[in-house]
């Protein structure tokens, strides 16, 4: 659930910030795609039942368990209380589309995102045959500060479908101001807890770094073939009716929570 939520507000957020070519008369694909946009904005803090969203501003989990085995790897616990509260706030910060090259650039940024709750895990976890027994029982407390993403694609025609479209030469890079983490791990002392949120910290970032070369192959492989498949079906005329109409749905749902 959290995956799909997760994978819809980074299409959103992908979407949002690609204007698209105007289909010649009618409706301009920009103000469909804003429509979409603001209507999905609003939506968030109530969800849509009617499409299986759940409320995502905040996004919560009361109880999630899973057990987890990998040759030698064992982790078995649950997540509890999560609230993921900033996810409606995103912003965009430029975009551009090019009519006669159909090359799209898009800047969005989430300026803070703050995680709360809890995990308790327990097991044995496998790095190259080491083995290390993890007994955590961890309160969450994570803020992200300007997550960024940063990306280019151009429209070309459905490898499946010649009416359809699809994104091609598709590149993405994600930017993390800052992670704060103060978590509470119960079975360490403050020393551990001070060590490890510090870890956390640096190591989030370092990540982001490490991971930027492997984010656009990635985005290829578990994104951009659902999306494709989507937009396979539909011509430049279709998208915009389907970005209508959603909004126009979501808009029914009437959503006046405050996130
Ligand atoms: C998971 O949650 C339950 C509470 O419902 C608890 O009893 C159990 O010990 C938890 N932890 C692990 C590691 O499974
Ligand atoms: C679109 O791209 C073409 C070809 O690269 C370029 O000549 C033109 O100036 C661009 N148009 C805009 C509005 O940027």
């Amino acid at each position: 659930m959290i995956g799909k939520c997760v994978l819809l507000a980074l299409l959103v957020a992908f979407a949002s910030a690609s204007p698209v070519a105007q289909d010649n008369g009618m409706v301009d694909f920009r103000e469909a795609l804003d429509m979409f946009i603001n209507a999905y904005k609003k939506m968030m803090p109530c969800g849509f039942a009617a499409d299986n969203i759940p409320a995502m501003a905040p996004l919560t989990v009361d109880f999630f368990p899973f057990d987890y085995v990998n040759g030698e790897t064992h982790l078995k616990g649950n997540v509890s209380n999560i609230r993921v509260s900033g996810l409606n706030n995103f912003q965009i910060l430029s975009g551009s589309y090019n009519q006669s090259t159909l090359h799209a650039t898009f800047d969005v940024m989430y300026p803070a995102l703050q995680i709360l709750g809890s995990y308790e895990v327990e097991g044995v976890l496998s790095i190259g045959g080491l083995l290390m027994p993890i007994r955590q029982k961890v309160l969450i407390n994570k803020k992200i500060t300007d997550w960024r993403f940063v990306g280019k694609y151009t429209f070309g025609q459905s490898l499946t479908n010649s009416n359809g479209l699809r994104i091609k030469d598709f590149n993405l890079q994600y930017l993390v101001g800052g992670v704060v983490a103060a978590n509470w791990d119960q079975y360490m002392d403050i020393a551990g807890n001070n060590y490890f949120n510090s870890f956390i910290n640096s190591f989030s970032v370092l990540f982001t770094e490490e991971i930027q070369p492997y984010v656009t192959p990635l985005y290829e492989k578990y994104v951009l073939p659902t999306l494709n498949d989507l937009l396979s079906n539909l011509n430049m005329a279709e998208l915009i009716n389907y970005l209508t109409s959603q909004a126009e749905m979501w808009n029914t749902a009437d959503c006046s929570a405050q996130a």
